[in-house]
């Protein structure tokens, strides 16, 4: 009986441990996003539920495509709960992204997001990278229509491979998926790692580090 107990206690504990390490489920019905409280929970506070309004719930402008004059040649409208309170608690996100020709969405991962996307216009190369050691490159080409899912935590990217604009929209299991753009976090820190690490580390001259840092 004791034995039967603390196996019990045991899948209860690791069963709570295991939903832990993603978005604790909501415990209400919602909890729209009070940006204006300080407190901050694990997520944001939540505003009084009967003062709660449609536009709460509400975003409108996806279908307004983003500016991809800048150096990658990409843009990424997100929805998150900082565009959009009602998400916070629900463990869920939207964004879409535009791609010049050839523009990319550089090496990135989302410390707390799935994300499954579909490609509305045009065609993109895709790929993610699997952890240590093996470091596989699972990669493919996508048309309109197709959708392809980078899981959560490991860095991927997108290429615009046509001669015209892509559009893509990628759902992502998290209110505040987070995002590590691989160059900018270990080239354009701030302050920034110093070179004699990131020289050992990349195998280069420091003055190859020295040029990327600068660019970032
Ligand atoms: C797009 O961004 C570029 C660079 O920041 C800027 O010069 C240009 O005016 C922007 N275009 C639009 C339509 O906002």
């Amino acid at each position: 009986m004791t034995k039967f107990l603390l196996l019990l206690t045991l899948i209860f504990l690791s069963s709570g441990f295991f939903t832990n390490a993603y978005e604790p489920s909501p415990l209400q019905d919602f909890c729209v996003a009070d940006t204006s409280m300080a407190a901050r929970v694990n997520g944001l506070t939540c505003k009084n539920p009967t003062m709660v309004l449609a536009d709460d719930f509400h975003f409108s402008g996806l279908h307004i495509a983003g500016n991809t004059s800048n150096a990658v040649g990409s843009r990424v409208t997100p929805v998150t709960v900082a565009q959009l309170p009602g998400l916070n608690t629900l463990g869920i996100s939207i964004v879409r992204v535009d791609y010049a020709p050839w523009g990319i969405n550089p090496p990135h991962t989302h410390p707390r997001a799935t994300e499954i996307l579909t490609v509305l216009e045009g065609s993109l190369l895709v790929g993610f990278v699997t952890s240590n050691p093996e470091n596989r490159l699972i990669t493919k080409v996508l048309h309109k229509g197709d959708v392809f899912v980078f899981p959560v935590g490991l860095v991927h990217f997108q290429r615009n491979v046509g001669k015209w604009n892509a559009i893509a929209i990628a759902a992502l299991s998290s209110q505040n998926p987070g995002v590590i753009t691989i160059a900018n976090t270990v080239f354009g820190s701030n302050p920034v790692i110093d070179s004699d690490i990131l020289a050992k580390a990349f195998q280069v001259e420091k003055s190859t580090v020295e040029q990327l840092q600068s660019k970032f």
